[in-house]
């Protein structure tokens, strides 16, 4: 694609201009307000992100569209859609917790083609381009070769607003744990992916989950080698609600456990 390295380019200032924002606003007297649910929050530091971030995309591409967690959807004609979580992790955030980042997609006709996650905390920039591989500051990563789900170590979210359903995500993860299994919860969902491709987890899956959280981190585990589905094992699309990702060899037990089903 003849934009490639220009689209690449944005991209990454992108990135680094909102995590230069997000470092600075750490650990000061930041404002918190909170959106639906009471422990869904949001912070000046999103806000100030969501801006810088905004400045750096428009000043080069001013008529592509932008999709951000704050502002929401800033469509125009283009087929270029900018897809941006400005603090993946803000309750991390809020509460002085390091595991937050900048995650930022770029869809072109529909598709997502480039991503780019950055949490500047431990300087981890995860970068990939449809095609190309996936990349942790600029090394080639690739997702686990474990084969067993029982042997695996997991990650997932919670929704701030608990469905109402019998059955939901609390159940999924106690019938993994009672099994032994580890699972953690970090609380962003861009690392938690970005965490599958560079193979430290073998599978991730939430039940609900925003374009924003997933745009970049789910380009970048497929690049990197692994498998993203939707909870029926079909090809996941960003503006749907459950993700499941994994190394690939472990998808199909994983599916039958979000699904219900003993392993
Ligand atoms: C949240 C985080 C969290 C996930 C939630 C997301 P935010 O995003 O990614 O891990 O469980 O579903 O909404 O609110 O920190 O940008």
């Amino acid at each position: 694609m003849l934009y490639l390295p220009m689209f690449k380019e944005t991209l990454l200032k992108a990135v680094e201009a909102g995590a230069k924002v997000i470092q600075q606003y750490f650990h000061t007297q930041f404002s918190i307000s909170h959106k639906a649910g009471i422990n869904n929050l949001v912070t000046e530091a999103d806000h100030a992100s969501e801006k810088a971030i905004f400045e750096v995309i428009l000043n080069k591409f001013p008529d592509h569209s932008l999709l951000s967690e704050e502002k929401g959807a800033i469509e125009s004609n283009s087929n270029y859609k900018w897809i941006i979580d400005p603090l993946d992790g803000t309750v991390n955030f809020a509460h002085g917790i390091p595991i937050c980042c900048v995650s930022i997609g770029l869809e072109i006709d529909g598709k997502v083609e480039m991503g780019a996650v950055f949490n500047p905390f431990i300087n981890e920039m995860f970068y990939a381009e449809k095609g190309n591989g996936a990349f942790l500051n600029g090394l080639k990563i690739g997702v686990s070769q474990q084969q067993e789900i029982l042997k695996s170590c997991l990650a997932t979210g919670f929704p701030y607003v608990y469905p109402k359903e019998e059955k939901g995500p609390a159940d999924t993860f106690s019938s993994l744990v009672k099994k032994g299994i580890p699972v953690r919860r970090l609380g962003s969902a861009a690392i938690d992916l970005c965490w599958v491709a560079a193979g430290r987890f073998d599978g991730y899956y939430e039940y609900s989950l925003h374009p924003w959280d997933s745009a970049a981190g789910a380009l970048i585990v497929k690049e990197a080698g692994g498998k993203i589905s939707n909870f029926n094992g079909s090809d996941y699309n960003i503006y749907e609600n459950g993700l499941l990702s994994s190394n690939g060899l472990i998808h199909n037990e994983l599916l039958k456990v979000v699904n219900e089903y003993e392993i």
